[in-house]
This record gives C-alpha cells, structure tokens and sequence, in this order.
C-alpha cells in the first residue's frame, strides 16, 4: 500500500480550474471573463506607468536581495496601514494596529485565519452566500469553523439586507463575521454606506469579531470611500481584521502583495498578536518576497507617484465602468435576464444571473469563459469584445 493508493482525482475551484482550462484553450477568439483581473482597452493585463516609474528608481536603488524579517518590508506595512485607515485614524490609533506584509489578500486571509485558530480555534466564521470560493477553503482549511448567512437577493441582483441584518443579529458573541469592504466577489452586490453604519452598531452589539477582506478597495467609488468601512470598524473597540491586495490595485498580481492588518485593544495587545502573525508567517514561509513590497511601499511613499497611482486606479475604475454600461446598453431589450444590473453592481465581478449550463454552453460554443456561477468579469471586457459577448449571453438566456 503506497501513501497515494487512495487518492481520488480532485479539482481545483471553479475560478482556477476554468483559468487552468483557458489557458490550454487554443481558438484565437477566447475571452477570459473568469479568473479577476483587470486587462486594458487592447486586452492585456497592463503594468501602470506608476509601477514602472517605481522600478526605474529600484533598479537604481536596490544594492540587495536578503531576507525581510516575516513581517515584511516596515515602509509597506506602515503604507499599507495609512492606506486602509487613513492618516487620521492612524495618528489617533495607529499603535493599536499590527500590519503585516502578506502574500496578496489570500495570504492575509490565511495569516488572519491561522491566528484566530490558535487564540480562538472554537471560532465560527460566517461569511455571505454566497461569497468567494477560496473563503470556505482557506478558513476551514485552516481548521476554523464555517457557517453563512444570507446575502445576494437573485431578484434584483442586489443585496437581500433584512435578511442579512437580522442573520448578523443573531448571531453568537465571538464570531468571526467574514465581510466584503467593497466589490463584493463574486455578485458585485455591496450594502450601503447606511446599512453599514447599521452593521457596525450590531457588530458592537453583539460583540462579533468582523474581518474585512478589501480586496478590490479603489474600484467601487473610489479609495476613501471604499475604505470607509475598515475606518468605520476600526472605531467600534471590538478586535477587526483587514485583508488588503495590491494585486488589482497595483495590477502586481504575480508579485503576490499585500497586507493583514489587525486591531487590537490597545498597544500592549497590538504587539501581543504581533507576535502572533509573525508565528503564522514564519511557520507557513517564513518571510514575504521583496520586489512587489519595494515597489508598491515607494509608490505609497512618494507624493507625486501615489497621485498618479490614484489617476491610474481611477481610470481603470472609470473603464470598467463603462464596460458595465457597454454591455448593459447591448442586452437591453433582451427580456431572458434582467441586465440592469451590470450596472448597478460594483467592481470587477457581476452575478449575471446565468445557471451553470448556460455558462457551459457561453464557453463551448462561444469561447467566452466566465465562473460556472454565473459570475462575469467586467474588467476584462474591451470595445472589441463587447458585441461578440453580448451576442454569446443573448444566444444562452
Ligand atoms: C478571483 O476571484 O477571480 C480572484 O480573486 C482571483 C482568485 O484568486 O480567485
């Protein structure tokens, strides 16, 4: 009997697989509207000026490639932390805030998921229905508990908010509540800036312990207004953990950026999970790459290269955008599904509302991949792709 015998065939998640099998596919006409990135006007992934203005200064600067200590690079982490919370907050709190380089959101995701198990490894952590596939994996991968509430109403493409409100109302004291800062993967549906200021009295209420995944921060209205919420939290005096990416916002997917921030009671304790993160990294890899930490931390750190970051992070925002009009504007009259709703719906993702065997056939005879959930995404839509997939999804509704 060898260790393996047992091994059953296994699939990756829909979102991976369905990139896996793009990737192998070979009619020129494919278009990827799965896996989320953000591609151009002429469809390719790009690398912002601002990021190439910051590696001409790196390969100027940069003498050495040794170890960062597990928390990573301390001009990012103290970035990153201004990002999220705003100088304001930062100057009134910002020791009561451990921020940690991790490898994109999803290893903040991870590290936040590994500390809540040693400290707490009872939790329950609820997280929307639906919401991203990885979610469930990497917290109950992580040996944690998962449960859900209500979220997405398929009725009007938006969120069914009493039935989420009153499902975080009863929820137990000590619960992890998984929530999405802006964008929401994968419906694009969010709650208001009043359904939050509701959400964050309950959360206090009910003593829960909310972790913001703020993947897509930037491409809802805009980066103050999206980090509203991680502002709004931070305040209430109960523990909060952020995840943030630089992947979409920097467009440095491969560089796997980001940060976990966590809240404490007050410094003592901030320094205290501190140390617990730290262990999280250390234990899973040890220390975070430099090259992505360096450029995004001397981009946040330059006045005039965080301005252009922001007109960059606004432009592809403003595309997008109007891919959702596009699209819009080329199903209407199309009764099948109720398309008003690329438009109303934020960030990179629409639930479009097709079932699994529709976006079977949008992929099969159309070359046009999306999640099987029905999920699209809008920023790697082009002018140039606009009629042929409006075309594929009238030709499946
Ligand atoms: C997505 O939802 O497509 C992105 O967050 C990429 C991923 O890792 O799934």
């Amino acid at each position: 009997m060898s260790l393996f015998d047992a091994l059953k065939p296994e699939a990756l998640d829909p979102i991976m697989a369905g990139f896996q099998e793009f990737g192998a596919d070979k009619r020129p006409e494919r278009i990827n509207l799965g896996v989320g990135m953000y591609y151009d006007e002429d469809g390719r992934i790009p690398i912002l000026g601002v990021v190439e203005a910051a590696e001409r200064r790196l390969a100027e600067r940069v003498a050495t490639w040794g170890y960062l200590m597990p928390d990573g690079l301390p001009t990012l982490r103290d970035g990153a932390k201004r990002l999220v919370f705003g100088d304001a907050l930062v100057a009134g709190m910002g020791k009561r805030i451990a921020t940690v380089q991790s490898l994109g959101g999803t290893g903040a995701l991870k590290l936040g998921a590994d500390v809540i198990r040693r400290v707490a490894p009872d939790s329950v952590v609820a997280m929307s229905r639906p919401t991203w596939g990885n979610h469930p994996a990497i917290f109950g991968g992580a040996g944690l508990r998962v449960s859900e509430y209500p979220y997405f109403d398929s009725a009007t493409g938006g969120v069914d908010w009493p039935a989420m409100r009153d499902a975080v109302a009863a929820m137990a004291p000590g619960t992890v509540l998984l929530l999405h800062a802006c964008c929401h993967n994968p419906t694009g549906a969010d709650i208001s800036a009043e359904d939050w200021r509701t959400l964050a009295g309950l959360i206090r209420e009910r003593r829960l312990v909310p972790f913001l995944d703020m993947a897509y921060a930037g491409f809802a209205e805009g980066l103050e207004v999206d980090s509203q919420p991680a502002r709004l939290l931070a305040e209430l005096g109960v523990p909060l953990f952020v995840a943030t990416s630089f992947s979409k916002s920097f467009a440095l997917y491969g560089e796997r950026i980001g940060a976990l921030s966590v809240v404490a009671a007050d410094a003592r304790q901030a320094g205290l999970v501190l140390e617990q993160v730290k262990i999280a990294v250390r234990t899973n890899y040890s220390t975070p790459p430099s090259h992505g930490a360096l450029l995004v931390s001397t981009i946040l750190g330059d006045p005039a290269l965080h301005a252009q970051w922001i007109a960059e992070l606004d432009g592809m925002r403003q595309r997008v955008r109007r891919m959702r009009e596009g699209l819009a504007a080329r199903l209407s009259g199309s009764n099948a599904l109720d398309f008003g709703r690329f438009v109303q719906q934020k960030g990179l993702f629409s639930y479009s509302g097709l079932g699994a065997a529709q976006m079977a056939r949008l992929k099969d005879e159309f070359a046009i991949y999306g999640v099987s959930d029905g999920r699209l995404c809008m920023a790697a839509l082009t002018e140039r792709t606009l009629d042929r997939v409006a075309a594929g999804i009238r030709a499946v509704a």
